[in-house]
Parts: structure tokens; sequence; C-alpha cells
């Protein structure tokens, strides 16, 4: 049972999870354009590219060595996928990317929208920065990603099942989803990955964010992050969502 402020930061984030933004939710109804999945793939990934870089600036913070190569441990198998025997996660992604038209050698070049890069900054500055708390970074990026729950619909369809029987993808297409942010509905976490990595964040914050003080500055960074968050969401839609668009079926192409 986790702590009564780990519990209260649960709290803020299952409030205002993924599937409460509009974006998530046109995905998930299956109306995504090709337009807007590719912003999507473009404005999502810089906060995914830098994921293990934050993971690594938390864990390098950290006295107790349990939890420390935990955090290391999540972040080899990001870079490499080798304990899972599949491939750097964010490749997988990069797929996804491909398999709705936009090549992965732009992704670095793309231009980003204003809350592309105000949550992106906030994430390193949160993990990275030694002048900030790493318990900051550790409730406002890693159990504000790790601690989402499955993204489902009111329907019970998934992001993987969205992506493979509506939107048409190729496994190698939807492969990103299979371990991250989906589940069916009813189980309980996003994925036994993802849930696994939730365990040393709750312990972290328990040995580490143990003043008021710093329950509340992990507290109101966690707010900012959420915040961030949805208008980062919010901007990808609003730029990049014409409902008088086609849908987008997957056509073969980037195979
Ligand atoms: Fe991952």
């Amino acid at each position: 049972m986790p702590s009564e402020f780990v519990q209260e930061l649960e709290g803020m984030i299952h409030e205002r999870r993924k599937t409460t933004s509009p974006l998530y939710q046109t995905i998930l109804e299956g109306k995504a354009t090709n337009r807007l999945l590719q912003t999507f793939v473009i404005q999502r990934w810089p906060v995914k590219s830098w994921w293990t870089r934050n993971v690594i600036g938390v864990a390098t913070r950290v006295d107790d060595i349990p939890i420390r190569r935990a955090l290391i441990e999540n972040a080899y198998e990001e870079e490499t996928g080798a304990l899972s025997h599949s491939k750097r996660h964010v490749t997988t992604f990069e797929d996804f990317g491909r398999s709705v038209g936009v090549a992965p050698e732009s992704l670095p070049h793309a231009t980003l929208f204003p809350e592309t890069i105000a949550l992106v900054e906030h994430n390193k500055n949160a993990c990275c920065n030694t002048s900030v708390h790493f318990t900051e970074g550790t409730a406002s990026v890693l159990l504000l990603m790790e601690g989402q729950p499955p993204i489902t619909d009111t329907k019970g369809s998934s992001m993987m099942a969205v992506m493979r029987d509506a939107y048409k993808l190729p496994e190698w297409g939807y492969e990103f989803f299979k371990h991250h942010a989906s589940s069916d509905a009813g189980s309980e976490g996003v994925s036994d990955l993802e849930e696994e990595h939730t365990a040393p964040l709750r312990d972290l914050l328990d040995l580490y964010c143990n003043t008021p003080e710093l329950q509340e500055r992990a507290r109101q960074s966690l707010a900012t992050a959420i915040e961030l968050r949805h208008s980062h969401f919010d901007a990808i839609l609003r730029e990049a969502y014409d409902p008088s668009e086609p849908v987008f079926v997957y056509q073969g192409e980037g195979a």
C-alpha cells in the first residue's frame, strides 16, 4: 500500500490521466487523420527521447542502491530493449512514426510547438538540474509517466487495439503500444513492465521526499507538469486536427 503522500500524487495523476485529454479520446475513437498522427509522433518524440536521460538524472543522485539499480535497469531496457529481447523503445516509437509516414531522421530537426518545448524543459529541469531536488523530478516526470493508468476509452479499446483494428497498422507499426500506454480494459497497470517501474518510484519518494517542504515542492512540480502536458496534448489536437480530413488508414507505406 503506497504511503498517504504517494497516494495523493497518484490521485492527482489519475484525475488527469491521458484518457481525459481530447487528443487521446480522438485517437482512441478511431477518428485520427494522417496529419494528426504525424504531428502526434513529431511532438511526442522529444519527450520520449529525453526519457532515459531524465531517469538517469534522478538515478545519479539516489544513494539507495536497490532503487538506483532499478532506475538504471529501467533506463538500460529503454535504451537497448535487451531485457525484454525487443528493440530500443524509442526505435519502436519511430517505427510507429514510419508507419504513419514520418521519416525517423526528420525527428531531431522538427519544429516543435512552444507547448512541447515547455514540457521538455520542465522535465529536464526537474530531473537533471542538480539545484532542483530529485524528488521533484521523480514525482513530476517519472511517476507521472510510469503511473499512468491503462489507456482505454469507455468502450475498452486500447491504443494498441485501435492502431491495429481502426488504423490497420502492421505489427511493426503498433509494436510500441504493446509495451507502452496500452492495456485491455480491466487490467490493473499500463503493462507489467510499467507496473514494475512504479514500485521503486514509490520507495524513492517514501525514503527521500520526507519533509513537508520537499513534499510541497514535489506536489507543485507535479501540478505544473500535468498542466504543461495537457497544454502540449491540446496544442497537437488544435494545430493538427481537422475532422473534415479523412480518417487515417494504413496504405502500406514505410514497410
Ligand atoms: Fe519504454
